[in-house]
């Protein structure tokens, strides 16, 4: 039973008929909706602390002619895949970026070839009121494309040209434009899913349809009607079977996390932990050291007291067997009593370039974590000796054992009274096998 669609509430009722429908009378009916609001895990508009600008913040028509202006200025570095689209037909913005000239970033189907370069997917843009994670990607973005345009010797172009020719870069740049577009056009900053209202974190096949989400349409949880309802999980399905990726990040805001999977529910209960745990935990901390603010990582059902069911990043990892896979939250306190909606996901539009700056550090110490753990994939692979050192004891026990043969047959040759001991009677083969032949259990 859900409290909050009791029907003492009728007023709750009609509110939110009009405040989740788009008609522009909305905004005239913002005091109506705040009351409302209180209530718990809703995605209500509430009166908001602050709001984005424009100008500095991109919405969803520029972020589409940004990408597309980054990638008709630097075609041999960056495409753009307009065939994954949402619900409602708004393109997800599908960015490739690599150096394709270098003829490396080819398709590996093989589970045990390395890929050439490092395969990385990310995924922006699946909540719809956090925009930060948007717009530290073009952040990046920024930095890699300014550093093509600076001379050849300066360390700025050197670091592009070493991430185009190292990484073979996907990047989901809007995993949900229609929940984003319904931010905009009604200005309810608190709605987090798609069209229909569902978190598309809660609609991937890993222990989907449990207690960490909700069967609520008017929770921030709703998980859908059914695993893979929402048509935008197609786009992270559809390259994972096409590309065999290395690593993958979903990122998100409102409190500073990297989550290490799984964050299940049942998961918890065993135990759980992926193959690669070691690993990954190595690339969580370091990557949370480079941060100027501090970050927590850990298992995220360790790092959290609530269990997420049907989880994107624990899909990756455990449906799709991607060797690092994580979620991150890129900036944020938390949830505290006094936030609201936008201001508990995204800075203030002035102080937005000066968190983008300290959150670069963690893309640059990931994708460098990343560079080396491949290098030594494929170092091992070429000189198997330095992965299996067991291979160097197995060459020093043949010395040993051809010096004992050696030190043996002189051994023998001595005189009895220079010898070390005596000789013994050799008990023969056959007085052996007839000995395990009586001991031999019996069989029918
Ligand atoms: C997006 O923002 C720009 C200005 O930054 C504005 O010109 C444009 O109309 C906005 N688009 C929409 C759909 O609101
Ligand atoms: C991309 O690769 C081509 C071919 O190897 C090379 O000539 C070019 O310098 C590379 N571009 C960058 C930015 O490294
Ligand atoms: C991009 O970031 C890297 C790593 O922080 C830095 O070394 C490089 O100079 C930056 N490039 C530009 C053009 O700012
Ligand atoms: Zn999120």
């Amino acid at each position: 039973m859900d409290w909050r669609i009791s029907e003492c509430c009728i007023i709750y009722h009609i509110s939110r008929i009009v405040c989740l429908s788009k008609v522009p009378l909305y905004n005239l009916l913002w005091l109506l909706c705040i009351p409302m609001s209180t209530f718990e895990n809703n995605v209500l508009p509430q009166m908001e602390k602050y709001l984005p600008d424009y100008e500095i913040y991109h919405n969803l028509s520029r972020i589409q002619a940004h990408l597309e202006d980054i990638v008709s200025r630097n075609p041999n570095y960056f495409r753009i895949d307009w065939s994954y689209t949402s619900r409602q037909s708004q393109p997800q913005l599908v960015l490739r970026m690599t150096n394709f000239t270098d003829g490396r970033s080819i398709r590996v189907t093989s589970e045990t070839v390395p890929n050439p370069k490092l395969k990385i997917l990310l995924s922006f843009g699946e909540h719809a009121r956090e925009f930060l994670p948007v717009e530290s990607m073009f952040y990046l973005l920024q930095n890699i494309t300014s550093g093509l345009s600076l001379p050849e010797e300066w360390p700025g172009f050197k670091y592009s040209r070493s991430i185009l020719s190292k990484i073979d870069l996907f990047v989901v740049a809007m995993m949900n434009p229609d929940g984003r577009r319904y931010v905009e056009n009604t200005g309810n900053y608190c709605w987090r899913g798609t069209s229909t209202g569902v978190d598309i974190n809660r609609n991937f096949d890993w222990n989907y349809g449990a207690k960490g989400s909700s069967s609520d349409v008017n929770d921030e949880e709703y998980r859908g009607r059914e695993v893979f309802s929402e048509p935008e999980c197609l786009v992270l399905i559809d390259l994972t079977t096409r590309y065999k990726f290395d690593a993958f990040v979903s990122f998100h805001s409102g409190i500073r996390q990297i989550y290490v999977p799984f964050a299940d529910t049942y998961s918890k209960k065993i135990q759980r932990k992926p193959e690669n745990i070691v690993k990954m935990l190595e690339l969580a901390e370091t990557v949370a050291a480079a941060s100027v603010k501090k970050f927590s990582y850990g298992l995220a059902y360790q790092l959290n007291d609530y269990t997420a069911d049907g989880t994107v990043f624990d899909y990756m990892a455990g449906k799709r067997k991607i060797p690092f896979s994580f979620a991150i939250e890129l900036w944020g306190e938390g949830d505290t009593s006094k936030s609201k909606c936008f201001d508990l996901f995204n800075p203030q539009s002035y102080r937005l370039q000066e968190a983008l700056q300290e959150i670069h550090p963690l893309y640059v110490t990931l994708f460098d974590y990343l560079i080396h753990w491949q290098e030594k994939q494929i170092e091992t692979l070429s000189d198997p000796s330095k992965e299996a050192p067991s291979l160097t004891f197995g060459l020093l026990l043949l010395i040993a054992v051809i010096i004992c043969f050696g030190f043996v047959a002189v051994h023998n040759r001595l005189p009895t009274c220079m010898r070390l001991y005596p000789r013994r009677r050799i008990v023969s083969l056959r007085s052996l096998s007839s000995t395990f032949s009586v001991l031999r259990p019996y069989k029918m």
